[in-house]
């Protein structure tokens, strides 16, 4: 790895110095890299792992907090709930940095297998870039991917930077960024490659991959986290739809709920040696369409082309 990261292309990065491009996406060196570099290497799948695959800022966390809280539902009380001590970050590990949970990388894969199943894992690691033993037909994972409307992904990518990036890295204004972003130069980006991956691998397999809207989720939660429970093998009963099983799931993990938690508001999240990011920086605003106070006119046009431009024939259309 060390004699390739020289060689490979190189761009303005967002939070740190560069992004490099490898396999046709644009990571940063050598946090990122290197924790990719390890799961495609390293990783054994297990048939009931289930991963959270997701593009930065398309609503991970509040999808790690559904996907826990509907996976665990009857091991936990809501009044005395993890999500609410934890955090959805602390419950739900992060596959791409797993490699830095510990000094050395071999302990990093015990702690891997011990982990108990159903193993639940988060990751923006792009579909094509998954070991085979993963997203083979025959391999039992399964991914639930989210989808969001490109640009309130760029502008909530914008802010969290803003507020996230080490002091070296000088700031970026919003036409720098938005250029590096149409020209798919972003943290996992392409940001349209990364999901035409996971929405044709969800058509061909669409018992492996569920693909999801934030959009979507935002409109009609109740459906969607049915919708959740029944491919994660967790359906609710009949007796807990009469509860209010959905609903109080949902509450949990509202905006409102998660964002005024103390275990949110304070502290940072250690992701490697050198990615930290206060837990507060992942809840801005949690709205559709907020682009709107910050785009231009002429950037909405040009993210549209772009978007028509790359889905087209797909039969996908982003969420509004
Ligand atoms: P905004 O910046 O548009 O507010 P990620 O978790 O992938 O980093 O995504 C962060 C985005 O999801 C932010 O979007 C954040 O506010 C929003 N978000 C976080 N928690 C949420 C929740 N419980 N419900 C809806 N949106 C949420």
């Amino acid at each position: 790895m060390r004699d390739i990261i020289p060689t490979l292309p190189k761009e303005r990065g967002w939070m740190f110095e560069h992004l490099l491009q490898y396999n046709g996406f644009w990571f940063t060196p050598t946090s990122i890299l290197d924790g990719v570099i390890f799961l495609q290497h390293h990783f054994k799948p297990r048939p009931t792992d289930i991963f959270l695959a997701t593009s930065p800022k398309t609503g991970s966390t509040w999808f790690k907090a559904l996907i826990f809280a509907t996976m665990n539902r009857t091991n936990f009380e809501l009044s005395n709930h993890p999500l609410l001590t934890t955090g959805p970050h602390g419950l739900f590990p992060f596959l791409d940095t797993y490699i830095f949970q510990n000094d050395h990388y071999q302990d990093s894969i015990s702690s891997l297998k011990s982990l108990p199943s159903p193993r639940l894992f988060s990751t923006h690691v792009p579909y094509s870039m998954f070991p085979d033993s993963a997203t083979d037909a025959s391999s039992g994972c399964r991914f639930v991917y989210i989808c969001r409307n490109p640009k309130d992904v760029f502008v909530s990518m914008w802010f969290f930077v803003n507020k996230s990036r080490t002091k070296e890295v000088s700031p970026m204004s919003l036409e720098e960024a938005f250029e590096l972003f149409c020209r798919g130069v972003s943290p996992y980006g392409p940001y349209w490659d990364h999901v035409l991956g996971y929405w044709k691998a969800s058509l061909e397999s669409p018992n492996k991959i569920l693909f999801l809207k934030y959009e979507d989720m935002k409109n009609d939660p109740v459906v969607h986290v049915r919708r959740l429970a029944e491919f994660i093998g967790k359906p609710f009963s009949a007796e807990e739809e009469r509860n209010g099983a959905v609903e109080e799931i949902i509450r949990l993990c509202s905006f409102e709920n998660l964002s005024n938690l103390e275990i949110n508001k304070n502290g940072a999240e250690r992701f490697s040696p050198e990615i930290a990011v206060d837990k507060s920086n992942f809840f801005r605003k949690g709205q559709v369409g907020d682009w709107k106070n910050y785009l231009t006119e002429e950037m909405a046009k040009r993210i549209d082309q772009i978007s028509d431009d790359k889905l087209y024939g797909s039969g996908l259309k982003f969420g509004t």
